[in-house]
């Protein structure tokens, strides 16, 4: 075949391979500890691990039904309905997927147009992106930046100018990656105004449903008023059971949205994860005390990775939730002549102190508002943040001002 540069879609170009790939390379030349991708380093729970041992044993490799086995679509029903009072019917109203991804992709192209637009909060997963790209739809980003207290927030103006004729879906993450906050009621309420005078359709992506800190409430969109008819719910099995790798998710909500995903869905994958899905149901249905541990644990985590990032002298955001700390580097670059914006921090990082972080320049459609970002993974052994800790601090501590 001839050499020709226009091989890839025009509607991928820019998207390139993802930071997370050369980062994760530059972590094994160097052998830096990895912070960089959000991937647990521990197993999941025994009894979801024995059940997907035992579906292999027991013979369930072969295609599932196409939404998904009946006992999982029940369990993430009856999941909705013990943590949120939301009750859907299992077999028209919940489709289970290739993890979150593909819930997000079967949505956004099964609903969207050519020239539609999606009204998005950035910095965002990097999947929304590119799923709107090869819709032929236009994201229209409104910035969540820190506030005074350093909690991240949206403007509200800008949130109203962004919406428009063409706008079809408002797509939302909460709790959100990268800057792990959780958006509170009042939020949450003006978005569902807005969706409902505009007649939006909500997209909501709730893979951090569980890992919340200090107290806060997730609270789905679909539970407020006028939202269910209108809200595609999507989750994941990969963080909640530390299980990333198994790709277990699901959409719910109103007979018609489900449907108009599914539809792209089953023509993306068809199905996946035959002996994985019961082990999923298993763990939906585990005691509340395992969700309350699971949540206290990483809140454990977050606390050690937050103070040795203070103690290394970077500004630093306290997450309300997630796998992820986020930090402002211009203090510890002007005292300590490191580079100045994350990408190229990020790129030096290793090299100085053997740590890998991921600028979050990546998670922005106008990348100059994340430029001086950088994030953390804290999911990982308490050992393994207090030694990538340790390496900060000695890297920066004795530079920058106390
Ligand atoms: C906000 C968000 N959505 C979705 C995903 C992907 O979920 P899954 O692995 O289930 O596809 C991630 C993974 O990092 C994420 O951070």
């Amino acid at each position: 075949m001839t050499e020709r540069d226009d091989v890839l879609t025009a509607k991928l170009r820019g998207f390139g391979t993802t930071i997370f790939a050369e980062m994760s390379a530059l972590a094994v030349e160097t052998g830096a500890i990895n912070l960089g991708q959000g991937f647990p380093d521990t197993d999941g729970p025994g009894e979801v691990l024995d059940t997907a041992v035992a579906a292999i044993r027991d013979g369930h490799n072969q295609y599932p039904p196409g939404p998904g086995i009946a006992d999982l679509r029940c369990a993430v029903a009856e999941h909705q309905r013990r943590f949120y009072g939301l009750d859907l019917d299992p077999d028209r109203q919940v489709v289970i997927t290739a993890g979150a991804t593909e819930a997000i992709a079967g949505a956004l192209l099964g609903m969207l147009d050519a020239g539609d637009e999606v009204v998005v909060f950035e910095p965002m997963y990097d999947s929304y992106a590119a799923s709107i790209a090869l819709a032929d739809a236009t994201a229209v980003p409104v910035l969540l930046a820190p506030d005074d207290d350093g909690t991240f927030v949206y403007d509200s103006n800008e949130l109203r100018t962004a919406i428009g004729a063409r706008t079809k879906i408002l797509l939302l993450n909460t709790p959100h990656n990268p800057t792990g906050k959780v958006f509170g009621r009042a939020e949450l309420e003006e978005i569902a105004a807005l969706a409902i005078e505009h007649d939006l359709i909500v997209v909501t992506d709730e893979v951090y449903e569980h890992l919340t800190f200090d107290g806060n409430e997730h609270i789905p969109i679909a539970t407020l008023p006028g939202m269910f008819e209108r809200t595609l719910t999507i989750s994941s099995g990969g963080k909640t059971f530390r299980t990333t790798g198994w790709k277990i998710g699901w959409m719910s909500g109103p007979d018609a949205l489900v449907a108009a995903a599914r539809t792209a869905k089953q023509f993306l994958t068809f199905v996946n994860g035959a002996p994985f899905q019961p082990a999923i149901a298993a763990g939906l249905r585990l005691g509340d005390d395992y969700f309350a541990e699971l949540a206290g644990s990483l809140q454990t985590a977050r606390d050690h990775l937050v103070d040795g990032l203070r103690g290394a002298g970077f500004t630093t955001y306290v997450p309300e939730a997630t796998y992820f700390v986020t930090v402002d580097v211009r203090a510890v670059a002007a005292a300590s002549g490191a580079p100045d914006t994350g990408l190229d921090f990020c790129r030096d990082l290793p090299h100085r102190c053997g740590v890998v972080a991921v600028p979050d320049e990546v998670f922005y459609a106008r990348p100059e508002h994340g430029r001086h970002l950088v994030r953390f993974a804290c999911c990982k052994q308490l050992d393994v943040i207090d030694a990538a800790a340790e390496r900060l601090r000695g890297a920066f501590a004795a530079e920058v001002p106390a």
